[in-house]
């Protein structure tokens, strides 16, 4: 699992999976596995037709428990309530793969399948996933039952668009499932975010000084993509401005992809003004090469300077320092540090000079291109704190439910 998708522990713990029949309906394996790994407890129901494509044993052997088949008598799961269990014991329901005939059964809420029951029988949050053929997904019989299951609240995770398995082009392939782990999470996790836009820059910038090079640094996001992840997760809208080879975010997202400081300044500028919050977390180049005299647009040439040359840089905005200073009272402002030494004081310092609510910093040997994070908080009313070894998606866990208690 990507490090700024890896969460634990994030709300409910148990999630009820169900699979129809679909050649996707392998994949629902390693969509057990990755709830697994966050910590999520996982049950499961196969349709018949599901079982044509895939077993019980093999969801059993993963630690899928209890995995019904049918009701009543099922060998698997005996019990006289297989058709209540999922709805007393899960909080999230998933249904991916989600075949035409299921979403229709759940849309008539004709319950004469033990999928369909426990999905009536449930009420908890419910995401699908749907998979089919893309004639089947745009039917209007299709999209009239789509359009019912998310007026009742279901989350619907869009199929994607390609070569389907039966070889037509088209929108019907079952989602990438980044997407269906990450809906499935949102599902299980608080809410306390909703109503609330939150803008995050992450990642590098690039300074080009002529048409092919360029001065960077070796940020991967991977912090910042955490923090909008996990805000998303907790019901937040964000909108992401994301340097260069930033990670992947969920399509819930709005992702704003910028190269310089200066096209991240005005990308982060637009958006700000209706956020309630900016988290900020790009590690933005201070500096820009000035580009030689006849162009930035051009390669510069090994002709051009047979006896070497000097590179003159010219300072750059400061993005977080620009914003917070002409801000809504409301809108809070959590920055990063990122330094090679004195750390608790150039948090302090930065508090101050950058007019923060919040600094979050790190030593570069503890955070830079790394999967964990020893960070010392500080915020503006004086709290401070010290979190040692967390995962990046633990520190925008906490950093969050920080600033939703100030
Ligand atoms: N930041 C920014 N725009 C810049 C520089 C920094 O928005 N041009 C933000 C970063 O995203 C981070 C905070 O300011 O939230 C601190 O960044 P950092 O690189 O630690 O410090 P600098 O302000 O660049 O100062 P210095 O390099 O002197 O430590």
């Amino acid at each position: 699992m990507d490090a700024h998708l890896a969460f634990r522990g994030v709300g409910g713990p148990h999630l009820h999976l169900g699979v129809c029949g679909s050649v996707a309906a392998y994949r629902a394996l390693d969509l057990v596995r990755q709830w697994q790994d966050a910590g999520v407890s996982v049950s499961a129901t196969l349709t018949p037709s599901a079982q044509k494509f895939v077993t019980p044993l093999t969801f059993a052997a993963l630690g899928a428990a209890p995995v019904y088949t049918a009701p009543f008598d099922d060998p698997q799961a005996p019990s006289p309530f297989a058709h209540l269990e999922p709805g007393q014991v899960a909080q999230a329901l998933v249904i991916a793969p989600a075949s035409a005939a299921t979403i229709a059964r759940l849309a008539q809420g004709q319950a004469d399948e033990l999928l369909a029951c426990q999905a009536l029988a449930f009420r908890g949050k419910a995401v699908i996933a749907p998979a089919m053929n893309p004639a089947m997904w745009s039917h209007p019989a299709t999209q009239a039952n789509i359009a019912t299951l998310r007026e009742r609240g279901c989350a619907v995770v869009e199929p994607g668009c390609g070569r389907t398995a039966c070889g037509e082009e088209g929108q019907g392939r079952l989602a990438d499932l980044r997407e269906i782990y990450l809906a499935g999470l949102r599902a299980l996790a608080p809410q306390d975010m909703e109503g609330i836009r939150v803008m995050v820059t992450l990642g590098p910038t690039r300074e080009h000084w002529d048409g092919l090079r360029f001065w960077t640094n070796p940020s991967t996001g991977t912090m910042g993509a955490a923090v909008a992840v996990a805000a998303w997760l907790r019901g937040a809208r964000v909108e992401a401005v994301c340097g260069p080879g930033t990670p992947w975010l969920p399509a819930g997202i709005a992702r704003h992809n910028v190269g310089s400081a200066r096209h991240m300044l005005e990308a982060a500028a637009s958006v700000w003004p209706q956020c309630d919050a900016g988290v900020f977390t790009a590690a933005v180049a201070d500096f820009s090469p000035v580009p030689p005299a006849q162009g930035g647009d051009k390669k510069f040439k090994k002709s051009d300077a047979p006896d070497g040359f000097d590179v003159h840089f010219a300072p750059n905005p400061d993005i977080l320092k620009t914003l917070a200073a002409d801000r809504r009272p409301e809108q809070k402002v959590v920055g990063f540090a990122a330094e090679s030494q004195n750390l608790e004081d150039s948090v302090r310092g930065k508090l101050v000079s950058k007019k923060a609510d919040m600094i979050v910093g790190n030593l570069l040997q503890d955070g830079f291109g790394t999967a964990d994070n020893t960070v010392f908080v500080a915020d503006a009313s004086g709290r401070e704190e010290r979190w040692a070894h967390l995962s990046k998606t633990d520190v925008a866990w906490r950093l969050l439910s920080w600033l939703l208690s100030r």
